[in-house]
């Protein structure tokens, strides 16, 4: 046999104008898996030869759970056989013994994955048995727990064949926790029962760390053979369909054909590992002709409603109606924000980053197969950075999400981290170690910020909202013994009221309570870590400068909103809890700000005003003494970083040290070891205020020298050299991987985000340029498109689709890239496109939304389509010529404008540069 080259080094390609693209031979890479998920809660996942999983939450898997490796290590995966008389059997999915045996062979079927906003599909044939099998796959847009997969086999060759098609889906029906605690002992809870469409299996009980209970979730797979024709028989039990020493990928019911159990409908079989073995009778193909199959997966809370399962879903014709409902509905969803400039592909890519968000507001970080651990939550610091995208597609939504986020603040500043089902529902966490993420309390302003930018609703910062409590107080460094879980999450007044503040008060805790918790270099403490989960080992002594940086710029930008809030509103004082005027010394006695002793004395004061509850009386402040501390306490922050955490390189350029470490050393700099730097510490002072603008094009050729590798992009760290037990566990992964060196996705956007803020558009540009090089480099990333989490060492993308990457990427791409940004509600036209972005006719267009308008902004250029060379010349509104009110940025269009047009429509700005 002679050996051959069939794999997809060149990639895939973009096929349509909805993100569709396709790939050849999509099984010779591995790792690939593609999502299929919906609003009501089904989550699969599903690989070129259909492995994968189903599951509706962490207790309910339909097929077993997996990590990535068993996507090509088990066998336990979707199936559809087909048994050819006189030729024997063959997988449509090419998942069998024999096919696998062949991979490398130039008898091994022909592939071709072709997909789209939601959909996927694997066309392949065995020009051997003159077979093919197209098989689409979707989970319909809705409230069903339900996946679908439409099978329809052809006679490629030039004889007519006898086929027999099995349909077989392992079903787990159980949860991800039985996977290791008692897999074969809840086996024996299965009550197996099929009926004239398939199989249904209803454990009696579930045995988890809920407890044990009576279950009422059933799992359940059916199938059709073309307008409704039923299966003739069934498979229920794995142990039986795969016969004494088989195994899923060469049963003996298949290989050697044997008959299906018709039996009555009920009760099957009780207590074992259980299949939805699905037999479809035995049909003659003539050359050229089809038949097709549908198979539904469906999870349901009770006992599945099979006959009405089947009248929506159970026929080829409705599978053709669902498939195109679900092109539309995500097509819908995605191309609220559309982009189209001088390179197709890269805009076709960007449809996949911006569908990102909304599948990790769908999955949370779980239920993919990269992400094998969590249990469907989300972190705090994702609830509010996934909300930068949704500010941009789905904004009709977020005040409330805002607003219901704010619930989980603690009066300590921090914040509670078991977030619930619900908005806004936040639970204790009674047996956890205590723990605090420094970084928590920064994100909610800068979400909040957009929010106010976009919409303008400064009334929001007024309105009210409860606090979270549980055991934990003073930041976890003591337990409220008084506390019990009956007595409720929300913080009380000294009378046991249910206490209220507003938003604004909530944001000011959150960023002044770490002003004043501080180290012993007079930086925020870094305590369980920052935005680098993996930054875990420091927490005594361990601080993080570069949060310091984001602390610092948020009180900065605090005070010029409270400035703007009394401009604008005439509200002249602020009310807020009477504890809260400790953490606002300057009113009363200035502290001073360089004693670290001070500081910590005056937050002692603070937790022990605010123990785990509040007086519930509120004072009155003026707005602008208020501003005006929360503006020195900014001024200082800033000083104090560039004076002290500045690491001169002997390069000439320099940057900043981004963190000290339990042993209160100080991280970074250039050591007789090597270089240590990390991109994290030049993020937070870039994208704030810390940076002074003469720093930035040190900090740009350090992060260039020291960071940029030619294969993998901007790394997070250099090499450490060591697994830094006073730091984190990230330096025990090995360098070049995840949180130690990889080139972390999120904070290589965050970087580029800050480059184009600061003004510095053709640096942005290359970061972000070689995200998108990275990802869309299929021979080395082999991932589907879309941003991956982080590029390892290989150059291959991990973790895709779930990635807090995402959000920023759309979000800079909109408000930086194309310039169309939010200043309190009015439109600021500012593009800082380059010369590449135009299309041939000098064009850049973007669709969006703003004031509750769909806009399309169209750049066209007619002079300089350099960066810096060009400026906003005239603006036409749906052909109107509009007063162009400069500003120092670019130009705004208020509100007012944009909100007398008519809803539902889009509407054009043309915007003419020169
Ligand atoms: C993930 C987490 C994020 C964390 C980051 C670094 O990033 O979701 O909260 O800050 O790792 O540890 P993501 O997958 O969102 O890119």
């Amino acid at each position: 046999m002679i050996a051959v080259e069939k794999t997809s080094k060149s990639g895939w390609e973009f096929t349509g104008t909805n993100g569709e693209f396709k790939l050849k031979y999509p099984e010779r890479s591995s790792f690939l898996y593609f999502p299929l998920v919906n609003e009501g809660g089904m989550m699969s996942s599903v690989t070129p030869n259909l492995h994968g999983q189903a599951t509706s939450g962490h207790n309910t898997f339909l097929t077993p759970p997996l990590s990535v490796e068993d996507l090509h290590n088990s066998r336990a995966s979707r199936n559809f056989w087909v048994y050819i008389e006189g030729k024997g059997a063959w997988s449509a999915a090419g998942n069998s013994a024999r096919q696998h045996a062949q991979a490398y062979e130039s008898t091994s079927d022909e592939s071709e994955l072709e997909a789209g906003l939601l959909w996927h599909r694997v066309t392949r044939e065995s020009r051997e048995l003159g077979i093919k099998a197209q098989i689409t796959s979707i989970v319909p847009c809705g409230q069903d727990k339900v996946e679908l997969m439409q099978v329809v086999l052809t006679n490629t060759g030039a004889a007519e064949i006898i086929i027999t098609p099995t349909a077989a889906i392992p079903l787990y029906a159980r949860s991800a926790d039985d996977l290791r605690d008692h897999r074969h002992v809840t086996s024996l809870l299965n009550r197996i029962y099929i009926s004239a469409h398939g199989v249904e299996v209803q454990p009696a009980l579930s045995f988890d760390e809920r407890g044990h209970r009576v279950n009422h979730t059933s799992y359940g797979v059916f199938g059709v053979e073309g307008e409704g024709r039923t299966p003739v028989g069934f498979f229920p039990v794995q142990e039986e369909f795969i016969g004494e020493g088989g195994s899923l990928d060469w049963p003996e019911a298949v290989v050697r054909n044997l008959a299906p159990q018709t039996g009555e409908e009920g009760v099957h079989k009780e207590g074992y590992e259980a299949l939805g073995g699905l037999r479809f009778s035995t049909a003659s193909l003539l050359p050229g002709e089809s038949r097709s199959y549908v198979v539904i997966l469906a999870i349901e809370s009770e006992r599945i409603d099979i006959p009405g399962l089947m009248a929506k879903y159970g026929s080829a014709a409705a599978f053709d109606v669902l498939l195109e409902e679900n092109k539309a509905f995500w097509a819908d969803k995605v191309n609220t924000v559309e982009f189209h400039t001088g390179d197709h592909a890269a805009d076709q890519w960007m449809k996949w980053v911006t569908l990102q968000p909304v599948l990790r507001r769908l999955y949370g970080n779980s239920f993919l197969p990269y992400h094998d651990y969590g249990r469907g939550g989300r972190g705090w610091r994702d609830l509010w950075q996934d909300c930068l995208a949704l500010l941009i597609m789905e904004p009709a939504d977020v005040r409330s999400l805002l607003l219901n986020n704010y619930a989980g603040v603690r009066i300590d500043g921090s914040n509670a981290t078991i977030i619930g089902q619900q908005p806004g529902e936040f639970i204790a966490d009674r047996n956890n170690i205590p723990r605090v993420w420094m970084d928590h309390g920064a994100w909610p302003f800068l979400t909040t910020m957009l929010y106010l930018d976009q919409s303008g609703d400064l009334d929001f910062l007024l309105q009210e909202q409860s606090y979270f409590r549980d055991s934990f107080m003073s930041r976890c460094r003591e337990r409220d013994a008084s506390w019990d879980a009956a007595g409720g999450s929300h913080l009380q007044t000294s009378t046991g009221e249910t206490y209220k503040g507003t938003i604004l008060e909530h944001i000011l805790l959150q960023n002044l309570v770490p002003f004043f918790n501080v180290g012993e270099h007079n930086n925020i403490l870094l305590e369980g870590a920052d935005w680098n989960d993996g930054l875990d080992m420091a927490a005594q002594r361990g601080e993080s400068v570069t949060f310091t940086a984001f602390y610092g710029s948020n009180l900065y930008d605090l005070s010029v909103l409270l400035r703007t809030l009394q401009e604008r509103t005439g509200l002249e004082s602020l009310e807020l809890a009477e504890e809260m005027t400790l953490l606002l010394d300057t009113l009363e006695k200035s502290l001073n700000y360089e004693s670290i002793i001070a500081k910590r004395e005056q937050l002692n004061l603070y937790y022990a005003a605010a123990p785990n509850k509040v007086s519930g009386v509120k004072v009155t402040l003026p707005i602008a003494k208020v501003a005006d501390d929360l503006a020195k306490k900014a001024e200082w922050i800033f000083n104090h970083l560039r004076r002290n955490e500045w690491v001169q390189s002997d390069h000439g350029d320099g940057w900043f040290n981004g963190y000290y470490n339990n042993d209160g050393d100080r991280v970074e700099g250039e050591h007789a070891e090597g270089v240590r730097m990390t991109l994290t510490g030049q993020v937070f002072p870039l994208l704030g205020h810390a940076a002074a603008p003469e720093q930035i094009p040190h900090i740009v050729a350090a992060v260039e020298r020291n960071l940029l590798d030619d294969n993998i992009g901007y790394r997070l760290n250099t090499n450490f050299g060591g697994i830094q037990q006073n730091l984190g566990r990230a330096f025990g992964f090995a360098f070049g991987h995840k949180e130690n060196g990889a080139m972390f996705s999120h904070m290589t956007v965050m970087y580029g985000n800050a480059l184009y803020k600061r003004g510095f558009v053709q640096e942005g540009r290359k970061v972000l340029d070689s995200l998108y090089k990275l990802s869309a480099n299929f021979e080395l990333s082999r991932m589907y498109p879309g941003i991956p989490e982080y590029i390892n060492e290989q150059g291959r993308g991990m973790y895709t689709y779930l990635t807090g990457s995402a959000s920023w990427l759309l979000l800079t791409m909109v408000t930086e890239v194309f310039g169309v940004k939010g200043r309190l509600g009015d439109l600021l036209l500012q593009p800082k496109l380059v010369k590449e972005q135009f299309d041939e006719q000098g064009k850049a267009t973007i669709k969006t939304i703003f004031a509750e308008r769909m806009l399309e902004v169209a750049y066209t250029s007619t002079g300089s389509r350099k960066y810096g060379e060009y400026e906003i010349h005239s603006v036409l509104l749906n052909g109107a010529e509009v007063t162009l009110q400069r500003v120092s940025e670019g130009i705004v269009i208020p509100r007012s404008i944009l909100r007398a047009l008519p809803e539902g429509e889009l509407h054009l700005l043309q915007v003419a540069l020169a």
